[in-house]
């Protein structure tokens, strides 16, 4: 439907919305490749009067928005989730040019796109209140009470690089269906892609008029939205230094943050080392490590350390290194050269306190290529603090009850895992793991969109998920009839 995508020599320009009208700046930002460094795309270079335009617009919209019948809001998804699928091949393109993502993880992440889009539509069904037994109370005797839910008014989302498409979509989906306006900031690294899902949602024959602003930029666009006393709901997806700011910043508002993890898993001397070796390589690798859910320690067995270190090995250096357009690509490159430096450094570090390279560790063509690092104490770097990069460490330990007490002892708590075949070691896993997540015989990684996602401690406040963040983005409103 697009027509802009021939090559991926063709540069595309993202347009605001202003609500449902497209507008643009005298000055545009470049989006270069992050593998080759052309320019991929361009998107206009907002600023806090733009952004404040694009609030008071929802706020007009959001008047509307909750008077339209939940049936043309679920149309409007489905709808969007059909022209998504439609434009597959044009969106999975756009995720290679412009955050560098491997071709078929970028089909992947299309695909799951449009499975939040679809499920968010399905659970609209279930947005409902219930009748609250007054007569529970003497005095509530001819009393009816009950409680529905509502739009909160205007929500506005900010959203982060890693999966440019679908955590948009974990976001305005809920928040549009619900009956809501949204102003959304989506990440400066793919402000095209951001663009074209955002168009879906306008252009489609059963939009919310106005209901979608899409502004681009950075801090000063960021700030105006946390600011701002329009909102009802800030939703943000980053980095847990950016989600402090915004907990200061942000006033008498809702605030759902999904920031860092730090992800972990044991593998007991009763798992299957090679399954759990070859998962391993997958959760600790795809995406460049760059996920929240991301495996960045292992803790294992000292019974099977050796066996699942060389096995590891042995996984990880199957993984392609190379161009995103390439079909069976693995890794690609990271997002910028600052975080190739980071990582880098750390593993440097780590190096040199004692730790030692297992696979890895130098660059391939110029990409961090996947690394394992054996050998790692509780205090380096690359353990206790969060990598986003693909670099994961193994760590020798005696037995389950050492793996738990180092797995929660992190300010982070988002998903760990366990691949163990002992079902008493699991059950104690499920209450021991202090985590918003836990995945049992796989990684830490796994996550199914339909699932409540999001951390304890410093990962986050609040659940995404499109049943969770439908009650995240409404409220309750209590009724009684006397
Ligand atoms: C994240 O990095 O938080 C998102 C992970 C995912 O959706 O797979």
């Amino acid at each position: 439907m697009f027509g802009l995508f021939k090559g991926k020599d063709q540069i595309a320009e993202a347009k605001i919305f202003f609500g449902s009208t497209e507008a643009t700046t005298e000055e545009l930002d470049e989006r270069r490749s992050p593998f080759d460094n052309t320019v991929v795309s361009k998107a206009p270079k907002c600023n806090a009067e733009d952004t404040i335009k694009a609030l008071k617009i929802a706020q007009e919209a959001a008047k509307e928005a909750k008077k339209i019948p939940l049936s043309q809001r679920i149309l409007w998804l489905e709808d969007v989730a059909k022209k998504l699928q439609e434009s597959r091949e044009d969106f999975a393109m756009m995720l290679a040019k412009e955050v560098a993502k491997p071709i078929a993880f970028a089909r992947v992440e299309v695909d799951r796109c449009m499975e939040t889009v679809k499920i968010t539509a399905m659970e609209l069904a279930n947005l409902h209140g219930e009748t609250l037994p007054t007569d529970l109370m003497p005095s509530g005797k001819q009393t009816t009470a009950f409680f529905r839910r509502e739009p909160v008014g205007v929500v506005a989302c900010i959203t982060p690089f890693n999966f440019p498409l679908n955590l948009v979509a974990h976001k305005i989906a809920p928040a549009l269906g619900a009956g809501n306006a949204v102003v959304l900031k989506p990440t400066p690294e793919a402000p095209m892609t951001a663009y074209m899902f955002a168009k879906l949602f306008v252009e489609s024959e059963y939009a919310v008029k106005d209901a979608l602003s899409v502004v681009y930029g950075d801090v000063e666009v960021g700030s105006t939205l946390v600011k701002s006393d329009i909102p009802r709901v800030l939703s943000f997806t980053g980095s847990v230094p950016v989600g402090k700011i915004i907990t200061q910043q942000a006033g008498i508002k809702k605030i759902s943050l999904e920031l860092g993890g730090n992800a972990a898993t044991y593998i007991d001397s009763s798992a299957d080392i090679n399954y759990a070796a070859q998962r391993c390589a997958y959760g600790a690798f795809y995406n460049s490590g760059q996920v929240c859910i991301s495996l960045q320690r292992i803790y294992v067995n000292e019974e099977v350390y050796e066996a699942f270190s060389d096995a590891m090995a042995i996984e990880t250096k199957k993984l392609k290194v190379g161009s995103p357009y390439e079909e069976d690509t693995f890794i690609g490159p990271m997002i910028n050269e600052e975080s190739v430096h980071r990582a880098k450094s750390w593993v440097a570090s780590a190096k040199n306190e004692g730790a030692r390279v297992v696979a890895g560790g130098d660059e391939i063509e110029g990409i961090f290529p996947p690394t394992v690092m054996a050998d790692v104490t509780d205090e380096m770097k690359i353990v206790c603090e969060e990598v986003f990069a693909p670099i994961v460490s193994l760590v020798s330990v005696p037995n389950y009850d050492v793996a738990i007490e180092k797995m929660n002892d992190s300010p982070y708590g988002l998903q760990f895992s366990i691949f163990t075949n002992d079902l008493k070691r699991t059950q104690k896993f499920i209450d021991d793991a202090q985590c918003g997540g836990v995945v049992i015989n796989d990684i830490p990684t796994l996550r199914f969109d339909v699932q409540p996602y999001g951390g304890s401690k410093f990962s986050g406040v609040g659940r995404e998920g499109p049943k969770w963040a439908l009650e995240e983005f409404t409220e309750v409103k209590s009724v009684v009839i006397c």
